[in-house]
This record gives C-alpha cells, structure tokens and sequence, in this order.
C-alpha cells in the first residue's frame, strides 16, 4: 500500500519522510508545491526512490490529486502542508487561506469522493490525518491550565485562524460523511531543516553570523518545545492507532520563555562555538536584542497530552535539553545546508529537476 504526504519538502514533513523510509518499506507519494520553505535537500535520500515519489504540485490541484489517487492504491493522506509562519500571515493573510483553508477542503472532497468508492474493507481502514496546531486555542494566561482537546477555539492570528478553519473541516467530514479522520494539535516544533525564519534556527544562525539576535516585545512570551522526532512518532502512533473522529493534543511538556530559549541556546553556542578572540564580544548573549512586539502575540501555549499518553502510551523521549542539543550540533554540522537556504540555492536544481 501507499501513502499520500502532502507538505512533505517542509520542515515536519521531511522529517517524517526521513523517519519513515528509515524503518519502513511502505512508498510515500509527497505532495508539496514547493513554496520558499518547501526544500528538496531535506531528505537523507535523494526523492524519487523505491521509497519516496516526489509529486510537485499544489493540494488545490483536483486534477493531480484525482490521478495520484488512480496511479497509487493510498490507505492513508497525511496533510502538513500549510502555509506555517505566524508573521507572514500578519503582513500577507491570502495565501493562508488558499493553502490552509481552501487546499484542506479540496484534499478532503478529492479523497471523501475516492474513499466512498472503496470496498467495505479498505474504506473501514482508510485514514486522513490532519497535522494541526495548538495555536487554534489561543492564549493561555499563567494561572490557566494546559490545553486540552476540550478547549473552545480561539485563534488570534490570520495563521491560526486558518488551521482553525481547516480543523472543523476536518471534523464536520467526519461527522457528515463518515470519513475516518484524526487531528492532531501540536505545540512548538525545534529540530533538524527547519526554515530559519523561526525563533530557533534564526537564533543559531543570527549568532554564529554575529547578527542580532530580536527578540519580540518582552521575551516573556511561553511556548512548549517539542523535538520534532517526537512529535513524528506521535503522528505515526495516531495513524496506526487513533480512534477515527479523534483529536489528540500533542506536547513536549517543555514550556520556556522566548528569552530563557534565547540566552541557553547562546550558552550552548559559547561552549560549542565560541566567539573568537578577535572579535568586539565575548558571549553571544551580547547580540540579543528587543525589537518590536508581533501583533497579537499570543503569551502562552501549553499542551495538556494526557489523552495521547493514556490512549496511546505516546510521550516525548527528548527533554528540552538534550533536544535542543541535538538541534545545535545539527546546525553546526550542517552550515552548507543553512547557507544554501539563506542565500536561495536551495531552489536551483530543483528548478532544474522540476521546471
Ligand atoms: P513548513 O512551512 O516548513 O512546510 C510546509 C510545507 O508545505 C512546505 O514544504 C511547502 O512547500 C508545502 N506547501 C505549502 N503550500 C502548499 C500547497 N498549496 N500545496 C502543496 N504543498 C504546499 O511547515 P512545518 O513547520 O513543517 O509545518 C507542517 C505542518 O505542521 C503545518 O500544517 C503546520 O501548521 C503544522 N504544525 C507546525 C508546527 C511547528 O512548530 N512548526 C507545530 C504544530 C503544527
Ligand atoms: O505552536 C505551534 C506553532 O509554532 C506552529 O503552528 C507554527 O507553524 C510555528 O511557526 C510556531 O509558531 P510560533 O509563532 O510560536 O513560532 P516562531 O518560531 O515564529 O516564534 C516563537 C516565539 O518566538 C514567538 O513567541 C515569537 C518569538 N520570536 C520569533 C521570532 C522569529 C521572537 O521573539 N523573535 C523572532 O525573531
């Protein structure tokens, strides 16, 4: 059988990819339309093996998506892709909706339109797995608990507010038409290829370049780090295992502030790396910087996973600090990548590979 992974060149989805074609023979067809964080160099493999097609093309492509459907029997879609960053969605909010809103509701009429049409057997095992966020709760104040599945919706940016959308469209195809879907809400995701216009990897970056380091508003603002092999294996647990029509809250357990992330990851930096003798600083504590606040900026996410852990007996294996570690040595390690992404080469063979 086959899988059909949409968004899979970004930063979960390739990650998955990886993890998958590690430890299992089962092809993935990835879909993705390869945006600016899309990035064919993710991949341990080149795509297009006995293992990984690569499917250039956009999930609001109905055409494309009905002749995958034909070309290859899929038992499961699982939907990362999204358009994935809360600023751009503050100064550009349309492609949010095409993507986020519309692209979700075209997957799902192509696949409840192919699904209803299997036998009794594989439509019983059939799964659409949508890849959410925690964002669409909104903001927690310090004395409220953790988000659970119950909590009411409350999104606060035209990002969540986007995935929010899609998540009841992913619900009411299940309640009306009976197709098996699961959701997952995940919180903060830290790791290997993830774009650098996120809070981590821009850190890393900005400091070995010896560029500020911004940080927004009063860097009291609470995430909760997941490692993102961890939040793979909890996707991979609900595929296998989740009750269709669920929703299971993923998190690491790991709430920081933005400030507290910034100044250990540039103590990690000054042990692993540290500033030459030569240069005007001596911590790379020194490159941080206030900057103005996000719009909206929501001040605290926090993720109640008892549900997953009890249903599923899923939990994180990586604390924040040996995670984080990881993600540094990483990005050490992988300077060639970080500079093919920051000066646009990440793109050039695949405009050749796929004009
Ligand atoms: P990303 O921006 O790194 O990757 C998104 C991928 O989707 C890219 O490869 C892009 O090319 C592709 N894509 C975008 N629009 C497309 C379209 N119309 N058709 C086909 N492909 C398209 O994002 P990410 O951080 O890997 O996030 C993946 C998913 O996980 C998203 O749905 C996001 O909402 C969710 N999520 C992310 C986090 C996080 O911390 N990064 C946490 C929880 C949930
Ligand atoms: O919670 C899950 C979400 O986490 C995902 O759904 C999103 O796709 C993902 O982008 C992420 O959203 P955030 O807005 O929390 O992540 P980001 O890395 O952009 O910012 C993390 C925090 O750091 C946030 O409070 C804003 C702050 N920040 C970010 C940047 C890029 C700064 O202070 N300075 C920065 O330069």
């Amino acid at each position: 059988m086959t899988i059909l992974v949409t968004g899979g060149a970004g930063f979960i989805g390739s990650n998955f990819i990886n993890k998958w074609n590690n430890s299992c023979e089962e092809l993935i067809i990835n879909l993705d339309n390869l945006t600016y964080s899309g990035n064919l160099n993710n991949f341990y493999n080149k795509p297009d093996n006995e293992k990984h097609v690569f499917a250039k093309g956009d999930i609001n492509d109905k055409k494309l998506i009905y002749n995958l459907f034909d070309e290859y029997n899929f038992r499961a879609v699982i939907n990362f892709a999204a358009e994935s960053h809360v600023d751009k969605s503050i100064h550009g909010p349309e492609a949010f909706i095409k993507t986020n809103i519309l692209g979700t509701f075209n997957l799902l009429e192509c696949t409840r339109d192919i699904w209803r049409n299997l036998n009794a057997n594989r439509k019983r095992e059939f799964r659409f797995l949508h890849v959410s966020t925690d964002e669409v709760y909104g903001s927690l104040k310090a004395s409220e608990k953790k988000f659970t599945e119950q909590n009411r919706y409350k999104p606060n940016s035209p990002y969540s507010a986007s995935k929010a959308s899609s998540d009841h469209l992913v619900r009411a195809y299940n309640k009306t038409y009976g197709l098996p879907t699961l959701i997952t809400n995940c919180s903060n995701n830290y790791g290997p290829y993830q774009f650098p216009e996120k809070l981590i990897p821009l850190i890393i970056h900005n400091a070995l370049k010896k560029k500020s380091l911004p940080i927004y508003g009063d860097g009291k603002q609470i995430r909760d780090w997941l490692y993102v092999e961890d939040h793979c294996n909890a996707i991979c647990k609900v595929l296998d295992e989740g009750d269709p029509g669920e929703v299971y809250n993923i998190g690491g357990n790991n709430e920081k502030t933005n400030l507290e992330i910034v100044n250990y990851i540039c103590e990690i930096l000054d042990k692993l790396k540290p500033v030459e003798n030569s240069s005007d600083i001596k911590s790379y504590k020194e490159l941080i910087s206030f900057v103005k606040d996000r719009p909206g900026h929501d001040r605290r996410y926090a993720i109640d996973s008892t549900k997953i852990y009890k249903t599923l007996k899923w939990k994180p294996t990586e604390t924040f600090e040996t995670g984080i570690l990881k993600s540094i040595q990483w990005y050490l390690n992988n300077q060639e990548w970080v500079e093919k992404v920051v000066d646009g080469s990440y793109q050039d063979w695949i405009k050749k590979q796929y004009k």
